[in-house]
C-alpha cells in the first residue's frame, strides 16, 4: 500500500518484536471491513445486532477490569522529566521502551497484525495529520474505521513524508498490572499494552489527537484542544462558530448537538455540529483562528443518552454503530442502557454477559449497562452535522468557551477582560465536588482547559503557548468566555434549565463578539445585564437569572486563594502573564 521507507522499516521492526502469523493492511474498503465483521462475529469477539432495528450495528464487551481510561498508567515519556511537568506521570523513554517491548515481545504469536493507516482530519487537509496504528484486535480496526478516515487514500496523501505518528497496540492478556498507555512526544510514538478499551486503544483519539498533537501544536504554532465545535445559524442564515472546553462528563456532546428551544426554532435558529470532543485550530490566511474536528465518529457515553436528553446523539447510534459494554435485550437482539427509556428489558443480558431479569436486577441496585459503556457512531449519521464538517480549511472560530461543574461562585456566563485574562480563566477551569460524590464537599478539582489528562507536555509551557497564540492572533483572536450550567439551589437542584436553553447564553456570547450588546463590568470580567438574556418561552424569573449572574467578591477572594495554591504546582514555569492576571483578580475582589 505504500513505499514510504520510514513506515516499512518501522513495521519490519515491530513485526520482529511482536511476531505475528500474518500482516493485513487495512485499505478502507467496505469489502474488507465486512469480512472482518464476519470474522469477529464468528470468533465471538462481536455480536451482530438486530439488523432491521439497528442496521450495521454490532455489540462488544470488554474484560470487566478494562472499562475506562487509566490515568495512573498513562505515561508521558519525554527525555527530560521536567518536560512532562507536574500534571503527568513520567517515565524515561529508554526504560519505557524496554518495559513495553518486554511485554509486547511475541504477543502477536498466532495472531494477525492489522496495519491501519489513518488521517486525523479530512484527508489531505492542511490541518490534518496522519498516523499508523498496529493492532491485533479486529474490534480496534472496526472502531478506528468509524472514528478516523482509514485506508489507501491516507497513504497516498502521506507519500514519502516522515510526518506521521507511530502507534503500537498489543492486547496481550488484558492484565491490569501490565497495562500501560505510553506517549513518546519527541518520537511521535504511542504504545498501548494490555487493554482493549476504547480510550486506551483507539490511538488516534486521546493519545494522538490530544497528547501527541498538543506537543506538536506547541512546536508548530497551532492548538490541539479538548473542545467541541458547533455552528449557530441565525434567522438570516449566517453561521458563527464556537469552540468549548469542558472537562469529561460536563456536557460537550450535549452542547455540540443541542436542539434549539421552540421559540428559537420558530424564528429559524439552527445548531450545527462540527465536533463533540476534540478541536485542532490554526491561524488561517485571513488571520482568524480556524478549527477542524480531527475525528470522523462519536465515541460517546451511552447511559443517559435518550430522545429527550440528546436526540441527535441517539439517532446517530441507530446504524453502523458499535456498542461496547451496554446491556442487550435478548428478545429482539437490541441494546439498552440506563435511562434510554423507562422499560429495561425483562429478558436481558447485563454488560458482563449474565442473563438477568432487567427490572428486578435494577431494583436490587445493579446497573444493566456499565456507567462508562459507549457507542462508536459515524459522524455522518448525525442529523445536525455541519455542512462544513469536511471543509479542509476548517471553520472560523468567533468564541472560545470554558466551563465546568461549579454549584456555586461561578456565574452562568461571563466574558474575559482580554485574551490573557481568558487564558487565566481557562487555566482555573474545574469542577467542584458535591454531596452526591464521596470525599470532601466543595473542593474544586482544577482541570485547566479540560486538558489535565491530555496535555502531552509541561502544563506551564502549555499556558505559555496559549499566551503566545493570543499574540499571534492579535485583534482577530476569538473572544473568550466562561459558562456554568451547574449552579444549584439550597436543595441541590440545578437552577438553570440547561441543554437546549443554553442557546440563550450562546446568543448573548455571539452578540458580544459582534459588539451588539452591552455588559456589566465586574471583578472577574463582563457579565450580561439580566434583560439581555432572552427568557421568552421559559418559566424562569428574571430574579432567579440575576441570582446566577451575580458575582460575589467574597467568594471570588476565596477562589483566588485556591488558584494561588494550585498555581504553586507550576513553579517558575507559570507564565508571568497568568501571575499578573491572578494579582489583578485579587486586587479587584478585595477592592
Ligand atoms: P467526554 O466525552 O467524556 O469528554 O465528556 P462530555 O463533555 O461530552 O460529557 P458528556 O456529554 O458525557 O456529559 C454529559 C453529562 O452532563 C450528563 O450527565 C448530562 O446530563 C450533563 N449535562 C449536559 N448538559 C447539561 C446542562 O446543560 N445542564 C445540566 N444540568 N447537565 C448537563
Ligand atoms: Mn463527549
Ligand atoms: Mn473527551
Amino acid at each position: 500500500m505504500t513505499n514510504n521507507k520510514t513506515i516499512l522499516a518501522w513495521i519490519d521492526e515491530m513485526k520482529a518484536l511482536v511476531n505475528p502469523d500474518q500482516i493485513v493492511w487495512i485499505d478502507g474498503s467496505e469489502e474488507q471491513l465486512e469480512a472482518l465483521r464476519k470474522e469477529a462475529c464468528e470468533s465471538g469477539e462481536m455480536i451482530k445486532l438486530n439488523q432491521e432495528k439497528l442496521p450495521g450495528c454490532y455489540y462488544h464487551r470488554t474484560a470487566p477490569n478494562d472499562v475506562a481510561r487509566v490515568e495512573d498508567r498513562t505515561l508521558i515519556c519525554s527525555r527530560k522529566e521536567e518536560d512532562a511537568g507536574p500534571t503527568n506521570h513520567w517515565k524515561d523513554p529508554q526504560e519505557a521502551y524496554k518495559m513495553l517491548y518486554d511485554i509486547a515481545r511475541g504477543s502477536y504469536k498466532g495472531r494477525t497484525m492489522y496495519v491501519i493507516p489513518y488521517s486525523m482530519g479530512p484527508v489531505g487537509s492542511p490541518l490534518a495529520k496522519i498516523g499508523v496504528e498496529l493492532t491485533d484486535s479486529i474490534y480496534v480496526v472496526l472502531n478506528m474505521s468509524i472514528m478516523t478516515r482509514v485506508g489507501q487514500k491516507v497513504m497516498d496523501v502521506l507519500g514519502d513524508s516522515n510526518d506521521w505518528v507511530r502507534g503500537l497496540h498489543c492486547k496481550c492478556d488484558v492484565d491490569p498490572e501490565k497495562r500501560w498507555i505510553c506517549q513518546f512526544p519527541e518520537d511521535n510514538t504511542i504504545i498501548s499494552v494490555n487493554s482493549a478499551y476504547g480510550g486506551n486503544v483507539l490511538l488516534g483519539k486521546k493519545c494522538f489527537a490530544l497528547r501527541i498533537a498538543s506537543y506538536q501544536a506547541k512546536n508548530e504554532g497551532w492548538m490541539a484542544e479538548h473542545m467541541l465545535i458547533l455552528g449557530v445559524e441565525n434567522p438570516k442564515g449566517e453561521v458563527k462558530y464556537v469552540c468549548a472546553a469542558f472537562p469529561s462528563a460536563c456536557g460537550k456532546t450535549n452542547l455540540a448537538m443541542m436542539i434549539p428551544p421552540e421559540g428559537y426554532k420558530a424564528k429559524g435558529y439552527k445548531v450545527w455540529t462540527v465536533g463533540d470532543d476534540i478541536a485542532w485550530m490554526r491561524k488561517g490566511e485571513d488571520g482568524r483562528l480556524y478549527a477542524i474536528n480531527p475525528e470522523n465518529g462519536f465515541f460517546g457515553v451511552a447511559p443517559g443518552t435518550n430522545m429527550k436528553s440528546n436526540p441527535n446523539a441517539l439517532i446517530s447510534t441507530q446504524k453502523g454503530t458499535i456498542f461496547t459494554n451496554v446491556a442487550r435485550n435478548l428478545d429482539d437482539n437490541t441494546v439498552w442502557w440506563e435511562s434510554l427509556d423507562k422499560n429495561p428489558p425483562v429478558n436481558a443480558e447485563e454488560w458482563k454477559g449474565a442473563k438477568v431479569n432487567g427490572p428486578e436486577y435494577i431494583a436490587e441496585g445493579n446497573k444493566l449497562a456499565h456507567p462508562n459503556s459507549r457507542f462508536t457512531a459515524p459522524t455522518a449519521n448525525c442529523p445536525c452535522l455541519s455542512s462544513e464538517f469536511e471543509n479542509p480549511k476548517g471553520v472560523p472560530v468567533s468564541a472560545i468557551i470554558f466551563g465546568g461543574r461549579r454549584p456555586d461562585t461561578v456565574p452562568l456566563v461571563y466574558q474575559s477582560r482580554s485574551w490573557n485574562n481568558g487564558v487565566f480563566i481557562g487555566s482555573i477551569t474545574g469542577s467542584e465536588t458535591t454531596a452526591a460524590a464521596a470525599g470532601a464537599v466543595g473542593v474544586v478539582r482544577r482541570d485547566p482547559m479540560a486538558m489535565l489528562p491530555f496535555c502531552g507536555y509541561h502544563m506551564g509551557d502549555y499556558f505559555k503557548h496559549w499566551i503566545e497564540m493570543g499574540e499571534v492572533l492579535g485583534d482577530k483572536a476569538p473572544k473568550i468566555f466562561n459558562v456554568n450550567w451547574f449552579r444549584v439551589d439550597e436543595d441541590g437542584h440545578f437552577i438553570w434549565p440547561g441543554f437546549g436553553d443554553n442557546l440563550r447564553v450562546l446568543e448573548w456570547i455571539l452578540k458580544r463578539c459582534d459588539g451588539e450588546v452591552d455588559a456589566v463590568e465586574t471583578a472577574i470580567g463582563y457579565v450580561p445585564k439580566a434583560e439581555d438574556i432572552n427568557l421568552e418561552g421559559l418559566d424562569f424569573s428574571v430574579e432567579t437569572l440575576k441570582s446566577i449572574l451575580a458575582v460575589d467578591n467574597a467568594k471570588w477572594a476565596k477562589e483566588a486563594t485556591g488558584v494561588e495554591e494550585f498555581y504553586k504546582k507550576f513553579g517558575d514555569k507559570l507564565p508571568a502573564e497568568l501571575r499578573a492576571e491572578l494579582e489583578g483578580l485579587k486586587s479587584r475582589v478585595n477592592a
